[in-house]
C-alpha cells in the first residue's frame, strides 16, 4: 500500500509558491508515495479551554495526521520565523497533553522565499518545534528554495534545475520514511 504523507503548507495564499512546490513534490514522488495537503487554514486558534470539547476541525485534523505515515512541511518564512497558521496546526496536533498525534512520524522540512535566503530561519524554527513534538526529522539534504517567484515554467511546473533538486530531495525523504516502516 502507498505510504500516506501529510503535507502541511505554511501559506494560506491561493497562489502560494509553497503550495506549488508541494504540488511539484507530489508530482515528482514515487508511485509508492501518496502526498496529500492537509488544510490548516480552517483550524480555530488553539486554546486549552477547548480541550474538553474540541472543535470538529481539530478532531478531523488530528485524525488525518494519525492516519499518515509521514509529515512533510513546505513553508514560507514570516518575519524570520514560522507562519502563525503553521504554528497553530503544530500546537493543535500536540494536544490534549499526552495525546499528541506527532511522535514518531518521519518528517522533513522545505522552506522557500521570494528572497535568496530560502526561508532559512523559519526552516530551523520549524525544526526546533519538531524536536520537541518528537517528529524524527530528515537532517540532510536540507531544502531552502530561494527566489521562489522565479522558478516556474509557463505550464506551472518548476524549471529544470529546481525539478531535479526537488526530485532528488523527495527521493531522499522517501528513503527516510521507508526506514521507519512498521514491521
Ligand atoms: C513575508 N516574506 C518574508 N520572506 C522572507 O524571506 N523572510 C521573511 O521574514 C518574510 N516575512 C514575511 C512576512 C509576511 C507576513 C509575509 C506575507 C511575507 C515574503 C515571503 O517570502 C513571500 O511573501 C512568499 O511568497 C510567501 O510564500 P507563499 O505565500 O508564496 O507560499
Amino acid at each position: 500500500m502507498a505510504k500516506k504523507i501529510a503535507v502541511l503548507v505554511g501559506s494560506l495564499r491561493k497562489e502560494s509558491f509553497n503550495r506549488k512546490i508541494a504540488n511539484e513534490l507530489s508530482r515528482l514522488s514515487s508511485d509508492g508515495f501518496d502526498l496529500e495537503i492537509i488544510e490548516i487554514g480552517n483550524l480555530p486558534l488553539y486554546s486549552e479551554d477547548l480541550d474538553q470539547s474540541p472543535p470538529q476541525e481539530w478532531t478531523d485534523f488530528r485524525q488525518k495526521i494519525k492516519n499518515s505515515d509521514g509529515i512533510l512541511v513546505v513553508s514560507p518564512e514570516y518575519n524570520r520565523t514560522i507562519p502563525g497558521a503553521l504554528k497553530n496546526a503544530i500546537d493543535v496536533g500536540s494536544r490534549p497533553y499526552g495525546s499528541s498525534v506527532w511522535p514518531g512520524k518521519p518528517g522533513a522540512v522545505v522552506t522557500s522565499s521570494i528572497s535568496s535566503l530560502g526561508g532559512l530561519a523559519a526552516n530551523h524554527h520549524i525544526r526546533q518545534a519538531f524536536v520537541f513534538i518528537d517528529v524524527p526529522l530528515m537532517q540532510q539534504p536540507e531544502a531552502y528554495i530561494g527566489n521562489s517567484s522565479q522558478i516556474w515554467n509557463d505550464d506551472g511546473t518548476a524549471v529544470e534545475e529546481t525539478q531535479k533538486f526537488l526530485k532528488d530531495w523527495m527521493g531522499a525523504y522517501e528513503k527516510w520514511v521507508n526506514g521507519f516502516s512498521k514491521s
